[in-house]
């Protein structure tokens, strides 16, 4: 018998229905669809709208797909992890309130908070779960409500991000592949770059944080950027060197998607072409914890068993990883399909 490993056996997601366009934007702020395509790279992004709908609402959605393509009971689940920067509230977790909410009735469940790199940090903990024999079935879900803290008045913002949830299940598998390796980063001096000053415990909610606008996201993009190229680039180019990948093997860069150009210049560094780059930037902007699992539903028909991917990323915190996955063929399938189906 093989090493146990974390294999993503399946994926699920949910994107609300309202879609934001540049247009739009546009007659919010002084902007336009030429500024946000040649500097970010987005056209469009989903916005959840409706009372008292938060994060969890997505997730839960996201998590019923997943479990109705794998035609599974939601008391089979052992854990859900959520990565998330926008909680539904402090607690419960909005890991602990998908879980209730699907049914996931025998999981415990928590939250991940690691920016952009959530789902990284939190795949890497889940599998840790299933390596050692704990679990037999983990939900992670990445899942933002990123509208609920953007500010519509700045520009420099404004643009970036949207709304969205997906979440992958990871199952023991012991011929090789899965999760095979991670190199994660976190570095606090990068907090002022990229911030929500109030809400917590150190400016709760007042008329004062009111005023000042301190519910809202706070970045200085060059800084990030600037970070975000070199750093990304770095880890994904080590996990590279640590197990002799060169870019033939690589089927897959899964990038966060946060600006085109750092999706570019990362897959530049590590000698691939953009055919090799999963990237939805374009129609769901920056969904922090939601990018890459987004990414890796929206490419789940084009994986094989054995293909070789790199999960990137560069978010607040400063955090960052990178995450070497070996993908098993049966990703994609749904209940009635076979692997004569692919
Ligand atoms: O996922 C979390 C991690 N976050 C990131 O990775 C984000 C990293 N940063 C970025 O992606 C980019 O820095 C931004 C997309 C945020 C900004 O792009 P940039 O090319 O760095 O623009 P900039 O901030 O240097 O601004 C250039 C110009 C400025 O005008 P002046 O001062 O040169 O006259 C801005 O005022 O573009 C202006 N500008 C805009 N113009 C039209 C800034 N935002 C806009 C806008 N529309 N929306």
């Amino acid at each position: 018998m093989g090493k146990i490993r974390a294999a993503i056996t399946g994926v699920g997601a949910y994107l609300p229905d309202y879609i934001l366009t540049n247009d739009e934007l546009s007659r919010m702020v002084d902007t336009s669809d030429e500024w946000i395509m040649t500097r970010i790279g987005i056209k469009t992004r989903h916005i959840l709208k409706g009372e008292a709908l938060g994060t969890s609402c997505m997730g839960v959605k996201a998590v019923r797909d997943l479990l109705e393509k794998k035609n599974m009971n939601p008391e089979e689940i052992d854990l859900v992890i959520c990565a998330t920067v926008t909680p539904d509230m402090f607690f419960p977790s909005t890991g602990n309130l998908i879980a209730g909410e699907a049914g996931c009735k025998k999981a415990f469940a928590y939250d991940v908070s690691a920016a952009c790199s959530g789902f990284l940090f939190a795949l890497t903990t889940a599998s840790k779960f299933i390596e050692t024999g704990t679990c037999k079935k983990v939900i992670v879900v990445g899942a933002d409500k990123m509208s609920s803290i953007v500010d519509y008045t700045d520009r420099k913002t404004c643009p970036i991000f949207g709304d969205g949830a997906a979440a992958v299940l990871l199952e023991p598998d012991e011929e090789g592949y899965g999760v095979i390796d991670h190199i994660l980063h976190s570095d606090g001096t990068g907090a002022p770059h990229l911030y929500m000053k109030a809400g917590g415990s150190r400016y709760p909610a007042s008329e004062e944080t009111i005023r000042n606008n301190w519910h809202t996201i706070t970045q200085d993009g060059q800084a990030v950027f600037k970070a975000a190229v070199s750093n990304m680039a770095d880890v994904s180019v080590e996990m590279m060197e640590r197990y002799n990948l060169t870019s033939d093997d690589i089927r897959y860069l899964v990038p966060h998607q946060a600006n085109l150009r750092i999706i570019d210049a990362t897959a530049n560094r590590m000698g691939l072409t953009r055919n090799k780059c999963m990237i939805n930037i374009d129609r769901y902007g920056n969904t922090t914890a939601a990018t890459i699992p987004l990414c890796l539903y929206d490419y789940e028909k084009e994986l094989k068993r054995g293909d070789k991917l790199i999960l990137a990323s560069f978010g607040g915190g400063y955090t960052w990883g990178s995450v070497y996955v070996k993908s098993v063929s049966y990703t994609h399938l749904r209940a009635h399909e076979t692997e004569a189906d692919l």
